[in-house]
């Protein structure tokens, strides 16, 4: 095994190596890699003031939340500052519409169940995938960044997973049809980024398999059997 570990830091130190923080190329795909990031935790502020408003049981603990995600997208805004990089906000807003809409929808609804798996699960998910797999290839400035913001991101997952086991059996129909309708949407979004995510040094196998885990993970600390968590998984693979 730490012939194997050699191995693995040998590669992303090549990969390291090889990036040019302040080449147009990097910038390029950054200003929307960034974007993206910016805008994600900024859809996970409001969305976590709206669940605030579905339970208000667990308000305190909701706001907390969406405070944390606002100094998130803060401390994202400063990374793309450091690198000179002019954010695409209008890009990333249409990356996100997907699962936006989707979330109003559940809002206005009041199906908190779909919007737990919306934010909690599919939007926590994405972020820890994404932060995990830059950390090794980002610049010192971001990566001290992302290291923080994502021990955080696991305590929001954590959130959705703990309210969602607690009331499983009543949520196990509204939680298959919510994984059915936005999972493509997730395989839709990492092709789409995954050329930008490529000239960072991100493989889109990596994200693919980290998101896997860590979803997979998630459906299991709920509740659902691994036969049940194949089946959801292979929805993702579904068009739409
Ligand atoms: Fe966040
Ligand atoms: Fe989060």
């Amino acid at each position: 095994m730490p012939q194997l570990v050699d191995q693995i830091e040998e590669l992303d130190f090549a990969k390291i190596e090889e990036l040019d923080f302040a080449s147009e190329t990097y910038k390029d795909a950054y200003s929307r890699i960034n974007a993206i990031v910016i805008e994600g935790e900024q859809e996970a502020h409001e969305n976590y003031i709206t669940l605030a408003q579905l339970l208000p049981a667990k308000e305190k603990e909701l706001i907390s939340l969406s405070k944390m995600e606002s100094r998130h997208k803060k401390g994202f805004e400063a990374c793309g500052r450091n690198l000179k990089v002019t954010p695409d906000l209008e890009f990333a807003k249409k990356f996100f519409l997907g699962l936006h809409d989707n979330f109003q929808t559940a809002a206005k609804e009041g199906k908190v169940v779909t919007c737990l798996l919306i934010q909690s699960l599919i939007i926590e998910c994405f972020a820890i995938a994404a932060y995990n797999i830059y950390i090794p290839v980002a610049d010192d400035f971001a990566r001290k960044i992302t290291e923080g913001v994502v021990k955080e991101e696991y305590s929001h997952l954590n959130f959705g997973e703990v309210w969602l086991q607690e009331n499983f059996t009543e949520s196990k129909t509204e939680l298959e049809e919510a994984n059915r309708q936005n999972l493509p949407l997730v395989w839709k979004m990492l092709n789409q980024v995954a050329d930008d995510a490529k000239v960072l040094a991100m493989e889109k196998d990596a994200l693919v398999e980290d998101f896997m885990i860590q979803y997979g993970e998630a459906l299991s600390n709920i509740g659902f059997t691994t036969r049940d968590i194949m089946r959801l998984s292979a929805y993702g693979l579904a068009t739409v």
